[in-house]
């Protein structure tokens, strides 16, 4: 009762192999920030994981390893709801629905579904295609406020917008039509080793990612080979995405600003200024690989908090499922 008059969030994460300090400071840190002033519902999005092929031993170890990791960050089940997406079926029935209200045209124009479609062209399957209508479904099920993503997810949030504002026209208020809430700094982080990609965890180079569970002495190694200019000046700058990156990625885990940053590191070389960024984040992952390591060894508490999530998930989805259908003319 007491949470009736919070705003609500929704987010959700792919279980698909280790998450990145991209994950954590686009999305994940704000997740759990979030959680004492709104109302928030988050969940592992292992639907979406199998639109590229995935080993199953693995893929349920990696649902399991994702859940733990949450819960090591610090999302609180008492205050959140934390669930698995395929325990909860209205995802997969509102998506059908809400594809029927989505065009091919604007799918094909999704720059997700281009990329992945190119790396991965002997599987482009159905579901790369229609991805976006089920995250929009997994959103629109909560009836959130805010959606916290990084950037690369704006471009899918638009498009569940859109779908809300069609669905809505047509049938009066169903859905309600939210908001992206993307952080000011982190919002991208990019490779370590090609600083124009966005850093994630397909790539095949494992100096270009940082993964949160990393051990310390491989985040310094992989900082200390970050790929930067050889202008050796600590300062933000135009073409400058090597260095800018670093600066994003210290000014997001320590909070100082770039201005802050380039006085701190005045007269220094890029040597001691890769040392300082390598041991920010190693200080600031260090206890949450430590709850982790507990967490991931206790099946029977991670089974019983999702459980729980996804039954207290399933009724608030299925209520915004049964209105939608019933809006569409079915018995039910
Ligand atoms: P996913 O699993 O790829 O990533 C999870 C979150 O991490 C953010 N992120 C990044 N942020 C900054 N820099 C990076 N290099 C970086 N890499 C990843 C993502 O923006 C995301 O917020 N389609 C989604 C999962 C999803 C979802 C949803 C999200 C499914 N349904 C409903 C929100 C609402 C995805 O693949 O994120």
């Amino acid at each position: 009762m007491e949470n009736t008059q919070k705003k609500t969030v929704l987010s959700c994460i792919q279980p698909s192999g280790a998450l990145t300090l991209g994950n954590y400071l686009g999305a994940l840190k704000n997740w759990v920030q979030m959680q004492d002033e709104f109302d928030c519902t988050y969940a592992v999005a292992d639907l979406h994981a199998i639109t590229v092929r995935q080993e199953p031993s693995k893929f349920r170890a990696q649902i399991n390893s994702t859940c733990a990791l949450l819960l090591a960050l610090g999302i609180d089940p008492e205050k959140s709801t934390l669930f698995v997406q395929s325990q909860v079926p209205s995802h997969t029935q509102l998506a059908w629905v809400l594809s029927c209200y989505t065009q091919f045209g604007e799918l094909s124009r999704m720059t997700q579904f281009k990329d992945k479609s190119a790396k991965h062209a002997d599987n482009v399957n159905l579901g790369l295609f229609a991805y976006p209508t089920l995250m929009a479904a997994d959103i629109l099920l909560y009836k959130p406020d805010f959606v916290p993503v990084g950037a690369d997810q704006k471009q899918h949030l638009e498009i569940a917008r859109d779908i809300a504002i069609r669905f809505n026209n047509i049938y009066g208020d169903v859905f309600k039509v939210p908001e992206p809430y993307i952080p000011k700094v982190g919002a991208r982080v990019m490779s370590l080793q090609d600083p124009q990609k966005k850093m994630s965890k397909s790539d095949e180079n494992a100096n270009a990612w940082v993964a949160i569970l990393d051990k310390p002495e491989d985040i310094m190694r992989k900082f200390r080979r970050a790929v930067t200019d050889s202008e050796a000046k600590v300062c933000v700058g135009e073409g400058r995405d090597g260095i800018n990156n670093l600066i994003g990625i210290y000014s997001a885990v320590t909070g100082k600003s770039a201005d802050a940053i380039a006085a701190e590191f005045e007269g220094k070389g890029y040597g001691d200024f890769k040392t300082a960024v390598g041991e920010a984040v190693i200080e600031e992952l260090r206890p949450i690989r430590e709850r982790y390591e507990q967490i991931i060894a206790d099946k029977a508490y991670l089974e019983e908090v999702y459980k729980k999530g996804a039954e207290r998930a399933a009724r608030v989805a299925f209520s915004t499922t049964r209105k939608a259908m019933k809006k569409v003319g079915f018995v039910i």
